[in-house]
């Protein structure tokens, strides 16, 4: 894992060079985008990039991570009107290139099995964007999550749908109990990864992730196993960290 502690401006510029040398270098870009707020400065850099320099989506293909199970098709917070709001409406991506799992499915089971045949045709995720929950889940892969596991059904634990009821006016009952999530086989399968988190309340999650023992009580400790993740921490989030000055060092000698 590289980890790298900086002011947020930094780190959006950092995950942004990440999605920029995909497109730039890949006939067919996979993109895999994740939602909630700690990726959006990313999103934000790449929207400036689009609009100032011309970077194209135009080839990209994107999935994303997850979606909630229910929520009715217009409404506002399923992941997938997210992320044509955040991303998708302000670059030049095709959003017949852009897929989610299907929560409105019948056969909740038939969209996951689907889901993983369309990243497979697509030769697979090249630069996965995730955030991370403040009980070490990515995706929704909650703790107690196989390694193993593919796009399935998962249930939202009471602390996942607290934190999310912010976005549901405070109101926890809003928050589905259920989603449908790639699986941590899934992402651990993307060609390259790329975490950012903020706040002192991700600084746990962050401390295990980075430095705790590989465990399916913390989800994203399986990450210590893919050969190419970058970590994007604030301060706040790194609060918690025994390795920060080694961290910060090997970042300087970059001579960035
Ligand atoms: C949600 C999403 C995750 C996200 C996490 C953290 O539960 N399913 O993909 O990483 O929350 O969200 P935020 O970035 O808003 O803190």
């Amino acid at each position: 894992m590289q980890v790298v502690i900086a002011e947020v401006g930094e780190l959006a510029r950092r995950g942004a060079d990440a999605v920029e040398r995909v497109l730039r270098e890949r006939t067919d870009p996979v993109l895999g985008l994740a939602t909630g707020s700690s990726p959006l400065p990313i999103y934000d850099e790449l929207v400036r990039r689009h609009t100032e320099e011309g970077l194209s989506f135009a080839l990209a293909r994107a999935f994303l991570l997850d979606e909630y199970v229910g929520l009715p098709a217009e409404h506002p917070e399923r992941y997938r009107h997210v992320i044509e709001r955040e991303l998708e409406s302000r670059v030049d991506l095709d959003p017949e290139r852009v897929q989610g799992p299907d929560g409105l499915a019948e056969d909740l089971a038939g969209a996951c099995a689907r889901y993983e045949d369309a990243i497979a045709a697509a030769g697979g995720v090249d630069v996965q964007i995730l955030g991370i929950g403040t009980d070490g889940h990515i995706a929704f892969n909650e703790p107690g999550s196989s390694f193993a596991s593919r796009t399935r059904v998962m249930p939202l634990t009471r602390q996942t749908r607290e934190d999310n009821a912010r976005y549901f006016d405070g109101d926890v009952e809003a928050v589905p109990a259920r989603a449908l999530t790639q699986g941590l086989g899934t992402i651990m399968a993307a060609g390259q990864i790329v975490l950012i988190a903020q706040g002192s309340g991700k600084a746990e999650a962050v401390h295990q992730m980075v430095e705790g023992a590989v465990s399916a009580m913390w989800p994203a400790t399986i990450l210590q196993h893919h050969p190419d993740v970058t970590v994007l921490l604030d301060e706040d989030a790194a609060g918690k960290l025994q390795l920060a000055d080694h961290f910060r060092e090997v970042v300087a000698a970059e001579g960035r």
